[in-house]
């Protein structure tokens, strides 16, 4: 990868490597209107509308800036249904990428998961993984199967300076395997960039150690690479194995590794939908037919052949150090602001964006009120930024009805690829240590309705008192007439 250096360093900021050719206006509320949205969106971040929203750090799916070359090749676009020659360029570029030779089509990454909870997760099953993503266990679960996480102590520490947080605990690994016995184990889940921990990393010699337990013990092994393109440059700026292996070796390791990889594309490739490839026919013939019945026919899957077009394009510049490289960099300067401003955040600066502690910063805030929640609301009234909560809300309750408390209650502000400048992103910063300077001021939610399944997505709350009224006050009276 190239370096450039600031001549005076005081000034090393990350350097965009691209230029924005087409934009879309912004529109910053005043802050009583965005309380007024917040209201009307039932205090969940999911249900404001775009045009309510300043930044939208809520995710980086779907919502990257896409290069050129990936809107020229969107215009070539051959959508017949059998034969496509859309599809065709798909594979020969999947094969390039990760060196495999079998492919499925699947609308996005959790129509994969359903095909292969569907096909591999039997009831009473269990599933081990370094940590578990919503819409994966979400599927897990529905089949009868359940979920077992074996992240290192490490990556649940929201601090430390491990470069590889995703990483399995090995020694673990191998015991459960053994306790549970291999037969009962329906697959092993690797997530690279593991989302719900801060996008940590996994590194390449965990990535391989666990696939070799696999073998030994007769167990498949299944990565998702959603998030492995900030992952990817991980391994190659902080471990010694990738130092002299470029991108693509990395990437076809894993290709010939792995027994299956599945990846939404609405992350991997800067694009939208999914895939499921292999260099196993054996797996790929037991998926077959389930994707005509949920998703689409085989030359397609229910994604559109246009966007297979710029996953095609989008894979090839994964293969860039100078492209992917971009999110972290910004990512590192985003978490190294806030840090410098005290905010708890995770640490290291992982993939998919900068990840604030709510359960540090609102320790008066229960679990069961939702601190991260409760963080994302306050944070959306005070800078019209849309992050996510990451925390209790994001759980699934216990067969029983009680909470399941989680690890760890985050606020995640994603970072878009190549979507918002700098000065956007110290923006963002600057309204995130206002609201950590006036923490005090933030109270819980509780539950007006409560969906039973992915309630972060649709659920509506209320604060519990008007402590949202009282933060708008504490914002007028610091920040005059300002937006
Ligand atoms: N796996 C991981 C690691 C993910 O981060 C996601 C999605 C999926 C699978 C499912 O893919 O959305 O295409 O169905 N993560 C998004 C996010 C939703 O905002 O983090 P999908």
């Amino acid at each position: 990868m190239s370096i450039v250096n600031f001549y005076r360093p005081e000034e090393q900021v990350p350097l965009e490597m691209h230029k924005v050719r087409v934009v879309q206006k912004l529109f910053l509320l005043p802050v009583e209107e965005r309380l007024q949205k917040m209201k009307e969106a039932g205090n969940n971040t999911f249900l404001l509308q775009n045009k309510d929203v300043f930044m939208d750090m809520i995710t980086d799916s779907g919502v990257n800036a896409m290069s050129d070359n990936q809107v020229a090749a969107m215009s070539i676009a051959d959508d017949s249904y059998a034969g496509s020659e859309t599809c065709n360029r798909l594979i020969s570029a999947i094969e390039e990428v990760f060196g495999t030779k079998y492919f499925l089509p699947a609308h996005q990454g959790r129509a994969c998961e359903n095909i292969l909870a569907e096909t591999f997760v039997k009831p009473g099953q269990f599933t081990l993984m370094n940590f578990h993503f919503t819409t994966t266990k979400a599927h897990i679960t529905r089949v009868g199967g359940s979920v077992i996480e074996l992240v290192g102590k490490k990556g649940l520490e929201p601090q430390n300076d491990e470069p590889f947080k995703g990483n399995f605990d090995i020694p673990r690994l191998k015991q459960t395997i053994k306790d549970l016995g291999a037969k009962n184990v329906a697959f092993v889940r690797i997530e690279a960039g593991t989302n719900l921990i801060g996008g940590q990393p996994v590194s390449l010699q965990n990535m391989l150690e666990v696939a070799k337990i696999c073998k030994e013990n007769g167990i498949l092994s299944i990565l998702d690479a959603s998030l492995l393109q900030d992952n990817l440059y991980f391994m190659k700026t902080r471990e010694e194995m990738c130092k002299d292996m470029s991108i693509k070796d990395i990437m076809h390791k894993l290709g010939a590794t792995m027994d299956i990889i599945y990846f939404s594309a609405r992350k991997l490739g800067f694009a939208r939908g999914g895939a499921i490839i292999s260099n196993n026919e054996s797996y790929i013939l037991k998926m077959k037919e389930y994707i005509p019945l949920y998703e689409g026919f085989l030359t397609y899957g229910g994604m559109e052949v246009r966007s297979m077009e710029a996953m095609a394009v989008g894979l090839r510049e994964t293969l860039d150090m100078e492209i992917i490289s971009q999110g972290p960099k910004f990512i590192q300067y985003l978490v190294d602001e806030l840090d410098k401003y005290g905010v708890p955040m995770i640490k290291p600066a992982g993939g998919l964006g900068a990840h604030v502690n709510a359960g540090e910063i609102l320790p008066h805030v229960p679990h069961s009120q939702y601190p991260a929640a409760a963080l994302a609301t306050a944070f959306y009234i005070a800078s019209g930024v849309r992050g996510m909560e990451r925390g209790t809300l994001s759980e699934q309750r216990n067969p029983d009805g009680t909470e399941h408390y989680a690890e760890l209650e985050l606020v995640r502000l994603a970072v878009p690829r190549r979507v918002f400048t700098l000065s956007q992103i110290k923006y963002c910063a600057d309204r995130v240590k206002w609201v950590y300077d006036n923490r005090n001021l933030i109270g819980g939610l509780r539950w007006e309705d409560e969906p039973s399944v992915l309630r972060f997505f649709f659920g509506r709350l209320q604060p519990i008192g008007d402590w949202q009224e009282k933060l708008v006050e504490k914002f007028r009276k610091d920040f005059g007439d300002s937006l």
